[in-house]
């Protein structure tokens, strides 16, 4: 018999009960639920809603069934629905009629609503600390790079010097503000929705903070039709996880591109790539590439929350436990990816001499001489043409800047000098640009410092 069974005089088709269950994928949120009822059963027995001993037995069945369960002594059963009704259900067996009065002044809905916003609150800290890892792994790279010298790239093309320590720490920057919008999404999920019961709230006087705050929320929701049916907290994390998968993706794809022969920047660890099957002389950098595919997963359980949700009426719907899968399977892809990303990132092999005689090709100067001439007193869209010129005299003649001689120069401008050669070396291409956010290693290193002090706080 079911526990709502009482309306039903016939018992729901197998293919439904199959059909409609959650308990494959909602069970993982069997300690939330324990916690909430345990939370709640105190509650109603301090406001004399039951009697308080009745509490404190519900209380302590509840313990037992949750050491039973984290002993692996408890089967779960498709037909009992969901985590709820499973655990009432095993509440009931134990304690008969004392477990019967835990769902006073409850519903389902806002049973759901309460325990998932405890679990994803659970699993956001664990994405933080995920996240923390990486971005503490980017500021070790990036602490011992401030003087590898490579291309920074505009169109895939190389544009102008930069160093390795600053070309990571843009990932720090996006990484650092994944987590200011977890914690923001944190802060809207971190209501507590007992009390919306049903729809309409309750007649009982239960005390709805004194719960909020045994369950560690730092507020109560405001409206009972909202309070059951709200799942933007599950869409604004899908969406932040998406954010994050999008960084990892673009991080990986370059990681892929500098592991090419024809870059060779990066070398990833044997332990971290993989072979071919057929072909002897590859070693692929799958982890990369996998977790660039993996972010699709991410995008898809986005979209399946905002299709889902789309034209729900107020308030609770069972679309609604559709939400499950799309948002567990999200965080748990994003845990996933985070902690292999990191484990290879810091055994990568970093080819610094590579990295540099990229930067020397490609006329990555080629700006620097042109704010040269600036400085010698000429308009910048002269020197612009100036040096478009001189490039393609060296294109032509397959030279880099720095190689031409100084009667070369001459020809292109009188007011170049013998200085010029050291104004132009990629190493003063990149320690002239020491504004702050540049990437000379002195604002580089006060990126770390700013990037070392956040870390610190999260
Ligand atoms: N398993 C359900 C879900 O995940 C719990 C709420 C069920 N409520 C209901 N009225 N059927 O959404």
């Amino acid at each position: 018999m079911k526990l709502w069974g009482g309306r039903f005089s016939a018992g729901t088709d197998k293919s439904v009960d199959d059909f409609h269950s959650s308990i494959r994928f909602d069970s993982r949120m069997y300690r939330q639920d324990i916690q909430g009822s345990m939370a709640h059963a105190e509650m109603l027995g301090k406001c004399g809603i039951i009697p308080e001993a009745d509490a404190k037995l519900i209380c302590m069945t509840l313990e037992d069934i949750l050491k039973d369960i984290e002993n692996g002594q408890v089967q779960f059963l498709v037909d009992a629905e969901d985590i709820h009704m499973n655990i009432e259900k095993l509440l009931i067996e134990r304690i008969g009629d004392t477990g019967k009065r835990l769902h006073t002044g409850r519903s389902r809905n806002d049973q759901i609503a309460l325990d998932i916003r405890m679990y994803l609150k659970d699993e956001i800290a664990d994405v933080k600390r995920m996240l923390s890892e990486l971005l503490e792994t980017i500021l070790e790279i990036s602490e011992n790079n401030l003087d590898t010298i490579m291309p920074g790239y505009t169109h895939l093309q190389r544009a102008q010097p930069i160093t390795l320590a600053h070309h990571l720490m843009a990932y720090f920057q996006m990484f650092r503000r994944d987590v200011g919008r977890l914690d923001d999404c944190c802060r809207r999920m971190d209501v507590m929705p007992l009390g919306s019961g049903a729809l309409a709230g309750t007649t009982y006087p239960l005390d709805r903070e004194f719960v909020a705050r045994k369950l560690g929320f730092s507020g109560i929701t405001e409206n009972s039709l909202d309070g059951v049916s709200d799942r933007d907290f599950a869409i604004e994390l899908a969406s932040c996880l998406s954010i994050i998968m999008m960084h990892l993706s673009r991080f990986c794809e370059e990681l892929i591109i500098w592991s090419s022969a024809e870059f060779s920047f990066v070398e990833m660890d044997d332990a971290f790539s993989t072979g071919s099957s057929i072909m002897p002389q590859k070693k692929n950098p799958d982890v990369a590439e996998l977790v660039r595919g993996k972010t699709g997963r991410v995008y898809g359980s986005l979209l399946t929350l905002l299709t889902v949700m789309k034209a729900l009426p107020l308030a609770y719907n069972k679309d609604m436990q559709e939400d499950k899968e799309a948002v567990f399977d999200a965080v748990d892809t994003v845990k996933g990816c985070l902690p292999v990303f990191v484990k290879m990132l810091s055994t990568m092999k970093i080819k610094k001499e590579n990295m540099y005689r990229a930067a020397q090709g490609g006329f990555t100067n080629a700006t620097d001489i042109a704010d040269y001439l600036v400085r010698k007193g000429i308009p910048f869209r002269s020197a612009h043409e100036i040096i478009g010129k001189m490039v393609l005299y060296c294109i032509n003649s397959n030279k880099a800047i720095n190689q031409l001689t100084m009667e070369e120069f001459k020809e292109f401008s009188p007011k170049i000098e013998a200085d010029v050669y050291t104004e132009i070396s990629l190493e003063k291409c990149v320690s002239g640009r020491s504004l702050p956010g540049g990437p000379a290693a002195e604002s580089v290193r006060a990126a770390i410092a700013s990037g070392r002090s956040f870390l610190k706080q999260i």
